[in-house]
């Protein structure tokens, strides 16, 4: 790949699922990758695949320091970054009568919080024509059907795509464009978790390639867009 066409990007929460097959997918493109995750044994298996274009970070998102360490990293390492995907996601699946405090923090923390974090942080590296791509959820897609137990997720992911608006309208001076893709069911330890047994019509592999050719090109057609991904209807 001619050196113009490689882009530095960062993508958390790479050790399994969707984050993983994009982590795999960028480098063997030839792109630069940093990726997080809190498993560090999953990273170095990452790591040993791309020796040259991999950098992990071991990072647990709730936790506002261990974004710093992201941040960290990331400035240290990367004199831009051109891609910032917002995938790492937790699901805690509970009654709404039985969901704790800690609950709604945890998934406010890792879902929203994070992405907030970094993108206030990184903002700065990012030149214009960068891309920021926030993954959300059907759960958190206006007027889309609802399930029992999602409550604090589905509210976490609402607020991403409200964040995305917002700060798309706030980035434009600086080029930046900022998309949601509200994904649909793909199947992943995500998804059997929260409904075991459901076959979803996207494996991790698909769902990547959509969002990596999304993440290069995709600031070149939209900027504030919270984008359904799914084949379901979203009623
Ligand atoms: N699969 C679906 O059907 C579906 C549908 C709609 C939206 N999504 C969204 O798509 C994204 C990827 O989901 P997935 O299905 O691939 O999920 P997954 O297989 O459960 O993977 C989740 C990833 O997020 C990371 N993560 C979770 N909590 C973290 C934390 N506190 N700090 C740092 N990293 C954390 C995990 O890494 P570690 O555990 O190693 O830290 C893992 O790499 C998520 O944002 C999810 O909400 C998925």
């Amino acid at each position: 790949m001619a050196d113009s066409l490689k882009r530095t990007i960062l993508i958390t929460g790479g050790s399994r699922g969707i984050g993983r097959e994009i982590a795999i997918k960028m480098a063997e493109d030839g792109h630069t990758v940093f990726v997080t995750s809190r498993s560090a044994e999953k990273l170095d298996d990452l790591k040993n695949r791309f020796p040259d274009s991999l950098h992990p970070i071991e990072s647990d998102l709730s936790n506002q320091n261990e974004v710093n360490k992201v941040v960290d990293s990331v400035t240290a390492n990367a004199s831009s970054l051109d891609v910032l995907i917002n995938n790492a996601g937790s699901l805690i699946i509970k009654p709404f009568k039985d969901t704790s405090d800690e609950d709604w923090y945890a998934q406010l923390g890792c879902n929203l919080m994070a992405p907030v974090r970094l993108i206030r942080s990184l903002l700065g590296l990012m030149k214009p024509g960068s891309h920021i791509v926030n993954i959300g959820s059907m759960g958190g897609f206006q007027g889309s059907s609802k399930f029992a137990g999602l409550a604090a997720y589905s509210v976490s992911k609402g607020g991403l795509s409200l964040l995305t608006e917002c700060l798309s309208a706030e980035f434009v001076e600086q080029g930046v464009a900022v998309n949601c893709l509200c994904l649909g069911a793909v199947q992943t330890e995500m998804l059997n978790a929260a409904f075991p047994g459901l076959k979803a019509p996207v494996n991790p592999p698909e769902m990547a390639d959509f969002i990596n050719n999304f993440a290069l090109n995709g600031q070149n057609f939209f900027n504030g867009k919270v984008l359904p991904v799914s084949l379901a209807d979203p009623k």
